[in-house]
């Protein structure tokens, strides 16, 4: 008998380790996610991701965004007034599993592209540690980490860290931005 009551308390035992750091693995993941129309915040996101090793996920509207420029401006100064919110291809289920996220985002008129407030809004970001990358022409990325760090406040997450990058950001940018991540222990 006290044999048998060993053994289910050694097999529980066992089973709830299991449970516990796979647990513990599955929340403990860096998740880069980006959007950029023009490339220079992809190119942020690889040079993350090679660094990181770990999912490096492109936000994208279902209807994508004019390749002419003024048009795009057009579209984005729209969608900013009207408040709007564009249906995008991802799965709000995107952020499970991470504990931190990378997000990279280029300024458009002084606030992000409405896709990525869309995706934000519909994800669970309850505990979540963001750090974010805003490319910009100039323009800064000041107004940009007011409205990210206001959304994920009512989101339940937390902006930690920012890093703004100009234009491209240059042949200086892969070491930058791998400063950056090592000072934040992003890998
Ligand atoms: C629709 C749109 C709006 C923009 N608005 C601003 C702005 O208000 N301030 C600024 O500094 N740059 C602005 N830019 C420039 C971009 O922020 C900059 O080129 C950025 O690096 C582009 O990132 P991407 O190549 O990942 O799309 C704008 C660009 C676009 C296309």
């Amino acid at each position: 008998m006290n044999v048998m009551l060993l053994m289910i308390f050694l097999i529980t035992l066992v089973i709830s380790i299991f449970y516990i750091s796979g647990k513990a693995r599955a929340d403990s993941g860096v998740l880069t996610l980006y959007f950029s129309w023009s490339r220079n915040s992809e190119n942020i996101a690889e040079n993350v991701q090679a660094n990181t090793g770990e999912a490096a996920i492109k936000i994208e509207p279902v209807v994508a965004y004019p390749l002419d420029y003024n048009k795009c401006l057009e579209k984005a100064k729209t969608e900013l007034k009207g408040n709007a919110r564009p249906e995008v291809i991802n799965d709000p289920s995107v952020f499970d599993g991470y504990d931190k996220v990378i997000l990279i985002v280029p300024n458009w008129w002084s606030c992000i592209p409405m896709p990525v407030v869309t995706l934000l809004e519909n994800g669970n970001l309850t505990g979540k540690s963001f750090y974010l990358i805003c490319t910009h022409g100039g323009g800064g990325i000041s107004k940009v980490k007011s409205y990210v760090s206001s959304l994920l406040e009512k989101k339940g997450a937390k902006l930690i860290e920012s890093m703004n990058v100009t234009g491209d950001g240059g042949w200086k940018l892969p070491g930058d931005i791998e400063a950056w991540l090592r000072k934040n222990s992003l890998f």
